[in-house]
């Protein structure tokens, strides 16, 4: 291994922070939208699904389900080096209809910035991200009512597509045949942050209201 990869850069420590804090936001996420993984079994556990913790000073959910934390973690993790290479531009939380179609979609979009060299306050960092999960709290109210039968994943969008032979992260990520939206879909800001090595936005896309619909 390269010997750099041992050397802790203001990007590496930037993005071990944003990955703890995309797994404690999509947990919020899920929590707010009221869906569990899949399936009756689950439904059944999920009003104690989540349980209240304290995460950079503000009150978040915490998955207690394994099955929910695991898929949380596992595919946030995944992420941390393609993120740290600048790779990944987009994580998406998609919420599918019964049939299969993207109703609603929470996006974050980051920006690693790769030549920055200098030193991260990582407690301006933590301030800075704590302000979008103390929003996140709030916006349910700027979110879709969700069918039942709904079923939800998340999704990362990269820059060019890693190559499954070279690095054993790459096999995680399967590329999605997911139907997308005809229309641009639209946007709803939630929270931005604009600073160095690191940009973050937070938004929700919804369908355009002239977007096909294949179904009720
Ligand atoms: C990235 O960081 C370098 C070095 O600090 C800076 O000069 C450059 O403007 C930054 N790029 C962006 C796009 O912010």
């Amino acid at each position: 291994m390269d010997s750099r990869d041992n050397k802790v850069t203001p990007q590496g420590e930037t993005v071990q922070i944003l990955v703890e804090f995309l797994e404690v936001a999509i947990t919020s996420i899920v929590f707010l939208k009221g869906i569990y993984p899949s399936g009756a079994i689950l439904s059944l556990i999920c009003l104690c699904a989540f349980e209240r913790r304290r995460y950079m000073n503000a009150v978040v959910q915490r998955a207690r389900h394994p099955e929910l934390q695991d898929y949380i973690h596992s595919t946030v993790s995944g992420l941390l080096p393609f993120i740290q290479k600048g790779l990944v531009e987009r994580v998406a939380v998609i919420f599918f209809n019964g049939e299969n179609i993207q109703v609603e979609r929470f996006v974050f979009k980051l920006i690693v910035n790769q030549s920055y060299k200098s030193k991260v306050e990582n407690s301006d960092l933590e301030f800075a991200l704590r302000s979008f999960l103390i929003k996140l709290s709030v916006t349910e109210p700027l979110t879709k009512t969700l069918p039942t039968d709904c079923k939800w994943e998340i999704t990362a969008y990269f820059q060019t597509l890693p190559s499954s032979g070279t690095s054993k992260d790459a096999e995680l990520w399967i590329p999605t045949d997911t139907k997308q939206w005809q229309q641009p879909p639209i946007i709803t800001p939630i929270k931005s942050m604009h600073s160095q090595p690191l940009s973050l936005q937070l938004y929700l896309e919804h369908p355009s209201l002239s977007e096909p619909k294949s179904c009720e």
